[in-house]
């Protein structure tokens, strides 16, 4: 899936332009991005990032973006991140990486949202992917008991929750921003707006990984070509 995953991110660079503050998304596809980004800009493009994550920042500043801090921006002009699924309406399910709270707070604030994936993330309903919610850590059994009702009274048949773990078994994984993520393996999610707007009234959510609206553009890298859909928003 590189070679996809490259194509999408080649494509992506077409929509950038000199001066453009662009939010830098994370995961695999957003770091393919972020390297031929730089090579833009070792060539002379003037952009500058916001990234998403502290990998995402490191990345960057490997491949010679210049970054600007999200707390010093008013305003962004494109964002370009990955996705975990996409479904039919451009939804999507994000926080495979655990940056989903930074990542959507970057999304919303951008003029305009560019999804990279290869063909495997499209689907036709979201929820094969565990869905994550990055939740505060005090009282997150108690946010847990609330996010699988949350789940339930909007359609999902499957809600189990479970914490999610670091790697190499040390412990729960910890956000950049200090939270936690409960992955809830859904299988099929039939009413997102009902979901994300239920998920988001539990007190104990910072965010989680429904990203409904909010992409404008969405490239499918494939072997040999890229499919590129955009959306109106109006
Ligand atoms: C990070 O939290 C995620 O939202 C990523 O955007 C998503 O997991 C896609 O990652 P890949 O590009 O590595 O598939």
């Amino acid at each position: 899936m590189t070679v996809a995953k490259e194509n999408a991110a080649m494509a992506a660079l077409e929509f950038v332009e000199d001066g453009m503050t662009l939010g830098l998304g994370s995961g695999s596809t957003a770091e393919i991005f972020i390297d031929k980004l730089g090579e833009l800009v070792a060539g002379g493009l003037k952009v500058t990032g916001v990234p998403t994550s502290r990998r995402t920042a490191d990345c960057a500043v490997e491949a010679g973006v210049p970054l600007v801090d999200a707390d010093k921006v008013k305003a962004i002009h494109l964002t370009i991140d990955g996705a975990d699924e996409v479904d039919t309406l451009s939804n999507l399910i994000k926080g495979g990486g655990a940056c989903l709270l930074r990542e959507k707070i970057i999304a919303n604030a951008s003029e305009r949202m560019i999804v990279i994936v290869d063909p495997s993330k499209m689907v036709d309903y979201l929820g094969a992917f565990p869905l994550p919610v990055e939740v505060d850590p005090f009282g997150m059994a108690l946010t847990a008991e609330q996010i699988y009702a949350a789940l339930k009274s909007t359609g999902c048949v499957e809600a189990q929750t479970v914490l999610r773990q670091m790697k190499d078994g040390s412990g729960p994984l910890v956000t950049d921003g200090g939270n936690y993520i409960l992955d809830s393996r859904c299988k099929k999610i039939p009413n997102v707006a009902d979901t994300a707007l239920a998920l988001s009234q539990i007190p104990g959510v910072m965010e989680h990984g429904l990203f409904v609206d909010l992409a404008d553009v969405i490239i499918i890298g494939e072997q040999e070509h890229v499919k590129i859909m955009e959306l109106s928003r109006e």
